[in-house]
């Protein structure tokens, strides 16, 4: 379990996190969703251990990531911003290296590190100078490197940044399937990214904790009100004040008046009402044509920058 404890970071007077708190428990797939400058990386740094808070305290497995240094980096995979890798070493020779810092023991070594070359797709380039590798392949020696050592917990700070889709869903499916014996905290601000690899999101905007929930409960939660578009052959004016009628509509809006007698119409409900088959029936019952209708419920994107952004 990880458990960070009113974590604030200041460089100068500019509080880079203030008051940061969660819980993350063993099995955990936690994504860290923020826009750019949210204080993620420094969040991060923080619970690796690789730079102390001005104020708080981080546990990882009940150690105090400070006063037990060396016991809690034994069980952490640490993927940074801008992987650091030594450039001037073969994929291969840098990973069986890094597997020596981690203590793998030498007549495991070889065989740990193929494994993880063959599940980050780099055994191909396992001969390679590293410095001579695509950004997308850097990208994936240095996930290769944070799995070094079979670590309890992950830390990985936008493991898919800078790589193509197809791999993409492929480090996606990694990160899922390595979670049933670890404890996974990811940062990104892609919001696909969240829904579908994390169990819970943890959403940071400008240093601060706005929302923590499942993505699906963010969803539900957020969005207040249901829209459902209409397209209706007829007179706007008539249809919208007919719909407004219906119990449970708030309000309606005419998009847009198309050509030849079409207009769009915006119906918001409470989220929890599905007036579609009321819409429906009132607009035949008045013999008007429904060419169109379809339901709109707040996405993780509009959350998420409802939540980020200042009015
Ligand atoms: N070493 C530093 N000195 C001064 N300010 C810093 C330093 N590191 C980070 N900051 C500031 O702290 C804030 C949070 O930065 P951080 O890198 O944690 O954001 P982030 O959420 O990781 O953003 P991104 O999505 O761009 O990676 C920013 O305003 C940044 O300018
Ligand atoms: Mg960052």
């Amino acid at each position: 379990m990880i458990k960070a404890s009113k974590l604030t970071k200041k460089y100068g007077t500019k509080a880079a996190i203030q008051d940061v708190s969660f819980n993350i428990d063993k099995g955990e797939v936690v994504g860290f969703l923020g826009p750019n400058g949210a204080g993620k990386t420094t969040t991060m740094r923080i619970l690796t251990g690789y730079i102390p808070p001005t104020s708080g305290k981080v546990e990882i497995g009940g150690l105090d990531v400070f006063d037990d240094s060396l016991e809690v980096r034994r069980k952490l995979g640490y993927l940074p911003e801008n992987t650091p890798l030594y450039l001037d070493m073969d994929v291969e020779v840098f990973l069986k290296y890094i597997a020596a810092l981690k203590k793998v023991s030498t007549d495991k070594r070889s065989n740990h590190v193929s494994k993880i070359m063959k599940v980050c797709g780099i055994d191909n380039v396992r001969q390679s100078t590293i410095k001579t590798l695509s950004k997308g392949y850097k990208q994936r020696v240095g996930i290769a490197q944070a799995l070094i050592g079979n670590p309890e917990y992950l830390i990985l700070d936008e493991p898919t940044i800078g790589l193509d889709p197809k791999q993409i869903i492929e480090i996606r499916e990694l990160i899922k399937s390595l979670a049933e014996d670890k404890t996974i905290i990811l940062s990104t601000h892609i919001l696909p990214e969240v829904s579908m690899t994390c169990s819970r999101v943890i959403i940071i905007a400008e240093g601060k904790i706005v929302a923590e929930d499942t993505p699906n409960n963010l969803e539900n939660r957020l969005s207040g009100v249901a829209k459902v578009l209409l397209t209706v052959k007829g007179p706007g004016e008539e249809i919208s004040s007919k719909l407004k009628e219906i119990s449970g509509v708030k309000r309606v809006n005419i998009e847009k008046t198309q050509a030849s007698d079409l207009v769009d119409l915006e119906v918001a409900s409470q989220k929890d009402v599905d007036i579609r088959g009321q819409l429906a029936q009132a607009v035949v019952q008045n013999n008007w044509d429904l060419l169109e209708m379809r339901r709109e419920v707040l996405g993780l994107e509009e959350i998420f920058l409802k939540l980020t952004t200042k009015e």
